[in-house]
């Protein structure tokens, strides 16, 4: 099986004690790509530095809706001046959280355009994070539709809000959640989606799938959730597997 973690946090402390042990692991789990999703300016660097010494690992620069709080027009700055790196392929992830408020909604909501544009600017597809925010959310970027692509991670919405996205053109990815017990509306909701709008993901070294769930997540538990949609979806782990790779290499133009 070939897999694709289309967003994960290897540069989490973490991952300090085994990182590079880790990452050298991967290949022979099937792991073929991974996209490293940085959080702030201050991470920018090393999200490339982590993309450059390993094949795998592809870079997404961008601030999370939590650190905006401590965003300049400098950090934006930073992010234009790496996108021409051919190891960078998204800007994300970004988005609005109110679930968490960890910074002032009027904020959230200008750096969450100001890094869309560039990302549209760039013709770079965004890592979308939205949580209990898709109405704004889905209201910044009906009017930013031309030219906009990108994925709702870890998608906690309704159908209807899933079916807003694709009318959007953009991919729904599922992590973890997929595959808790308690989970309801993630594996109702994937049962509708094209198969080739589908994307899965870890968010490590949170949100671990079952049955690993309350220890450190990482990229080669992609595994689980692609089983887990594959039971759904009524195919085999290794058709969700291959049509997962293919739609990550679409929409991140990655080479086969
Ligand atoms: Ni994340």
């Amino acid at each position: 099986m070939e897999l694709f973690d289309t967003h994960a946090h290897l540069l989490d402390e973490r991952f300090d004690i085994d990182r590079d042990a880790l990452i050298t692991s991967l290949a022979e789990k099937g792991i073929v790509h991974v996209l490293e999703a940085c959080c702030c300016a201050e991470l920018a660097q090393d999200t490339i530095a982590l993309s450059e010494k390993y094949d795998i690992i592809y870079a997404s620069l961008g601030t999370h809706p939590h650190e905006v709080l401590r965003m300049e027009q400098a950090h934006l700055t930073l992010y234009r001046g790496l996108l021409s790196h051919n190891k960078v392929v998204a800007i994300g992830e970004i988005g609005l959280d109110y679930h968490y408020d960890f910074s002032p909604r009027d904020v959230q909501k200008r750096w969450f355009v100001e890094q869309l544009e560039l990302a549209i600017e760039h013709k770079l597809p965004v890592l979308l994070h939205v949580r209990e925010a898709f109405k704004d959310a889905l209201d910044i970027l009906k009017s930013h539709k031309d030219g906009l692509s990108g994925v709702m991670h870890c998608f906690s919405g309704s159908y209807e809000v899933a079916k807003e996205c694709l009318d959007l053109g953009l991919y729904i990815a599922f992590g973890g959640a997929l595959t808790f017990h308690n989970a309801r509306r993630p594996v109702e909701i994937i049962k509708k989606l094209p198969l080739e709008r589908l994307l899965i993901e870890t968010d490590c070294p949170y949100m671990t799938p079952e049955p690993h769930r309350g220890k450190r997540n990482d990229p080669s538990m992609v595994r689980y959730v692609c089983e887990r949609a594959a039971e759904l979806l009524n195919i085999s782990a290794d058709e969700a597997a291959r049509i997962t790779l293919s739609n990550g290499r679409e929409l991140f133009k990655i080479q086969g």
